[in-house]
């Protein structure tokens, strides 16, 4: 299949798979992949390290913006880099999970990423997943996905990738981080989690993988005559 260079972006509900499934299609269609989520993941990680947020998740936004200037988030061979570390484990866990959503609301911290995704993703044949990638960060994006899942099933899924790298987790907990996640995603004040109006739905409940990528194939190309 010789797919044309477009940016492919891929917005839904947490646990729905999106990152899975764009990392496929990047491998499969030697696309460029970019993860926004893992951005989002690291700043909350360098608030949680540096005394940005409080347990109570009250957010120090002036002390963050200053300290954002100086900070070196990016991608390498492990995943997620601030500096030369490789904090790819760090931000998967509850603990980021936790205060990840509130610190996405601070609309300085979406600009800074924002930022960085449009620089990273400068040329096209680029793979994307996040909440509002077809919304605001790329709204000229060639093919938009909106994915999409029944939220027991999404917190099963991510309750099995926890244990699966040795995080004792209780379902309830998982689906009810889950459950605030997407309150909160839906419904901040800048860029909230919305499908975009040209991009499809993909309900993949009950879909593997392998489905998703029959799917995929037969969308670009009906699309794009290839
Ligand atoms: O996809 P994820 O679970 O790694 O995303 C982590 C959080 O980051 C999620 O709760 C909402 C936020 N996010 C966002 O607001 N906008 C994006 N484009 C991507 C993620």
């Amino acid at each position: 299949m010789q797919v044309p260079d477009i940016i492919i972006a891929i917005d839904g509900y947490s646990s729905t798979g999106k990152s899975s499934f764009a990392k496929i299609i990047a491998k499969e269609l030697s696309f460029l992949y970019l993860d926004s989520g893992a951005l989002y993941r690291g700043v909350t990680l360098f608030a949680i390290e540096n005394g940005y947020i409080s347990d109570d998740c009250t957010i120090d936004v002036p002390g963050l913006e200053k300290a954002m200037e100086e900070l070196d988030l990016h991608f390498g061979p492990c995943g997620t880099y601030i500096g030369d570390r490789c904090v790819e484990a760090e931000i998967r866990s509850l603990a980021v999970a936790g205060k990840v959503s509130p610190i996405a609301t601070v609309p300085q911290v979406r600009a800074f990423v924002d930022r960085k995704l449009r620089e990273f993703g400068k040329g096209k044949r680029v793979v994307m997943d996040g909440r509002d990638i077809g919304t605001t960060v790329f709204p000229n994006a060639e093919l938009k996905i909106f994915m999409t899942a029944d939220p027991m099933i999404r917190a099963e899924r991510r309750a099995a990738e926890m244990r699966a790298k040795g995080d004792d987790v209780n379902i309830e907990d998982v689906l009810k981080n889950l459950q605030e996640r997407d309150y909160i995603d839906s419904h901040r004040e800048t860029s909230p989690l919305t499908q975009a109006e040209d991009a499809i739905v993909l309900d993949n409940s009950h879909m593997t993988m392998e489905d998703q990528m029959v799917w995929l194939r037969a969308v670009i190309s009906e699309r794009f005559g290839c």
